[in-house]
């Protein structure tokens, strides 16, 4: 890379007006106004997840809770359903939210919106046809979110993913990495790979201030310390696969076909979060990432971001050997 050229993580950072290239995924029931904020306020991006909330009214809640909290900016998570656009539009017209995280759609209104209200929009792609599909439109980032993630469904890793896509990307256009995602190391990784960040969700999800209760996150940290934890990428239907820790509870819900019966049923996977909030309600299924075995404490967001950023600092003054 020339002098001149500017690295990717640097424009991202400038455009998202954030100080760290570093992003905590939108989790539709683990991502609430008080995560968000706390991730906002250590430098990196927060995002809101707004499946969990169903309504308009319940998002704009947790979007005033995280103005009174920070001023910094954060971002709202849409998934492509049948009123995402609904949202999106009601969320930055009335509300005054500006960034966006859509999760595999860009429609042509939503460009219209974007151009009219000088709106930020991030696209999580988990294909490269869907990175085809949004190829065209002006996306101020892209997140690739490969399977190793906690929550995103894909058939593809996340390096796999971010090597396929980086050539139809908008050039220029800062692309981040998604899946497996924890430490300094991953961050410097991706950056040296040509990445504009990564985008962490398992590790927030275990954050002091996520929506958990703080009984279930003991209950994960307890096991990981004793034996480090394993997931496993579950279809659970014909078109979704999920990630999980491979717990007991989730082999006998795996053997008995029940796994596939709870995503059957909208109702039951509102259940399954619901149990998340409880205390010592043992979760039958526990969303995790790949890299859930690195967890060694329950830190605040703040510490969670200071250690990325010295870990990334340590690591890239390194010299390393000449070949
Ligand atoms: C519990 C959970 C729920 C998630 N929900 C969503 C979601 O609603 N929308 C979305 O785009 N991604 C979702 N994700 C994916 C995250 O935004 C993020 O991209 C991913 O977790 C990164 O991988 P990692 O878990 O290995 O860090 C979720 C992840 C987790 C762990």
């Amino acid at each position: 890379m020339t002098a001149a050229a500017e690295h990717p993580a640097r424009a991202f950072c400038r455009a998202l007006n954030v100080r760290y290239p570093l992003v905590q995924g939108g989790m539709t029931f683990g991502s609430d106004a008080r995560l968000v904020a706390a991730v906002s306020e250590a430098g990196a991006l927060g995002t809101l997840g707004t499946f969990h909330y169903r309504t308009h009214d319940k998002v704009k809640e947790q979007v005033d809770l995280i103005r009174q909290a920070t001023a910094r900016p954060f971002s709202v998570n849409v998934p492509f359903f049948e009123q995402s656009f609904a949202l999106v539009e009601r969320l930055a017209r009335e509300d005054g939210v500006k960034v966006f995280t859509l999760g595999g759609w860009f429609s042509e209104p939503m460009q219209r919106l974007k151009e009219e209200l000088g709106l930020t929009v991030l696209v999580s792609v988990n294909a490269p046809t869907v990175a085809r599909m949004v190829a065209e439109r002006p996306y101020d980032a892209l997140i690739v979110q490969g399977n190793e993630s906690g929550g995103a469904n894909s058939h593809y890793g996340t390096e796999q993913l971010f090597e396929l896509v980086r050539p139809i990307a908008r050039p220029g256009a800062p692309v981040l990495w998604a899946g497996g995602q924890w430490d300094g190391g991953d961050l410097l990784r991706a950056l040296v790979r040509g990445a504009a960040g990564v985008q962490l969700g398992t590790r927030f999800f275990f954050a002091e201030e996520s929506p958990l209760h703080p009984s279930i996150k003991a209950q994960v940290l307890d096991s990981n310390l004793k034996r480090p934890l394993t997931t496993a990428l579950t279809p659970v239907n014909d078109t979704l696969s999920m990630r999980f820790i491979t717990n007991k509870a989730y082999k006998t819900a795996l053997k008995e076909g029940e796994v596939e019966k709870i995503f059957q049923d909208k109702e039951r996977v509102f259940a399954l979060s619901q149990a998340f909030f409880e205390e010592n309600a043992r979760p039958l299924l526990i969303y995790a990432g790949t890299g859930v075995y690195k967890l060694r404490a329950i830190q605040p967001c703040r510490a969670i971001v200071d250690e990325v950023v010295r870990e990334y600092n340590d690591l890239a003054a390194r010299r390393l050997p000449e070949l």
